[in-house]
């Protein structure tokens, strides 16, 4: 049986504004991969839903993701773009995968017990049964179509290890099944976590320890990819700093988190290295690079903000994008899933 195809999958849920650690933790990460792999980029609609959204709210930030990735580069054509509600071989190998992944699996995962309180989840009343069993859907994402990679940011590698424990387990409880099939090899790919690039945990603009995210009190902290050019450069500027002035490498930016941050957003949004932005930057003071960084970023971000305005305006285009992305996703599902009944032990 032939070897694994290099296959990328990633998603994105559609639970709040798209913010600055998305898009460079993530989605300007996913670009350069349509040149290498065959590329499937989802909007995750189920993961969202794991927490009360309002459906109008849902339906908005779906397209609104989806318009962001067509916006910062994705090519409808080329990567296969879609939400995830539409192939519902999703929630099917996700159900198996329920019956693999073992409770204790589940109790370890920091984003869990962040949300469900603690170590035994002394708000377990509160969340749902979904938020629970949620990193078994996000393995079902990706093994439904063997990816072989998962471009992401650094808070998602806990739910990629575990990702990778129920492809073994799966191939070793399976394996007689698995060999019965024709298949020489295991059945579902290791996956590889593709956490690269200068900014994999941009950081809140006001707290140097607080990850950005969709979720902040304060609206200073986090850049919002619908920001208008005067709201990104306002917040850039009073982003918290030490007094201190750049160092000229990167180890003199060790205990300095929030200096660390805009540093690494700078190197990001310009493709460089830390290094490169410090050779240039070293000695300055922040008088000298808040600007420099407000100008870049908008010059990056505005024009995408206007092409995903364009893009969320015409839901009927929108529809016909996600309608053909689910269409090729579900020709590489429905195979997939078809031998996983067989294995399992599914009568057709
Ligand atoms: P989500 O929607 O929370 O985040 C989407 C992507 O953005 C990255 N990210 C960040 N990167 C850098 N700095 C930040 N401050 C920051 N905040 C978020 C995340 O790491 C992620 O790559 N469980 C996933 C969605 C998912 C998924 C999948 C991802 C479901 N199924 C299959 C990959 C493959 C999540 O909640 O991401």
């Amino acid at each position: 049986m032939m070897a694994f195809i290099p296959r990328v999958f990633s998603g994105i849920k559609p639970s709040g504004d798209l913010h600055l650690g998305n898009y460079l933790g993530a989605i300007r990460r996913f670009v350069p991969l349509q040149q290498t792999h065959e590329t499937i980029y989802c909007v995750v609609d189920m993961h969202a839903i794991t927490v009360w959204q309002e459906p109008e709210d849902l339906r908005r930030w779906t397209y609104e993701i989806a318009a962001a990735y067509i916006a910062s580069g994705l090519d409808p054509k080329k990567s296969i773009i879609f939400n995830q509600s539409q192939v519902v071989e999703h929630a099917e190998l996700g159900w198996i995968f329920n019956c693999v992944a073992r409770v204790g699996w589940m109790m370890r995962m920091t984003q869990f017990k962040d949300k469900a309180g603690g170590e035994g989840g002394e708000n377990s009343e509160a969340v749902s049964l979904g938020l629970f069993a949620y990193p078994s859907l996000m393995a079902a994402d990706i093994l439904l179509y063997k990816a072989t990679g998962v471009p992401v940011g650094d808070d998602q590698k806990q739910h990629l290890e575990l990702t990778r424990d129920i492809a073994k387990k799966f191939n070793h409880d399976f394996r007689k099944q698995i060999k019965g099939l024709g298949f020489d090899e295991d059945y579902f790919p290791l996956t590889d976590t593709l956490v690269t690039g200068p900014a994999t945990r941009v950081m809140s603009l006001k707290d140097g320890k607080k990850k950005m995210s969709k979720s902040d009190a304060s609206d200073m902290s986090t850049i919002y990819m619908m920001d208008d050019a005067d709201t990104i450069s306002k917040k850039i500027k009073r982003a918290t700093t030490d007094p201190e002035s750049l160092p000229t490498e990167a180890a003199g930016l060790e205990g300095r988190a929030e200096a660390a941050n805009l540093v690494a957003i700078y190197a990001s949004l310009a493709d460089q290295s830390v290094d490169q932005v410090l050779a240039e930057f070293g000695g300055s003071g922040w008088g000298k690079f808040k600007p420099a960084l407000a100008d870049l970023a908008v010059s990056v971000l505005s024009p995408i903000a206007g092409e995903m305005r364009r893009l969320v305006g015409d839901r009927a285009e929108m529809d016909k994008i996600l309608r053909d992305g689910a269409d090729r996703a579900r020709a590489i599902a429905i195979p997939h899933m078809d031998e996983i009944r067989q294995i399992v032990g599914f009568v057709r």
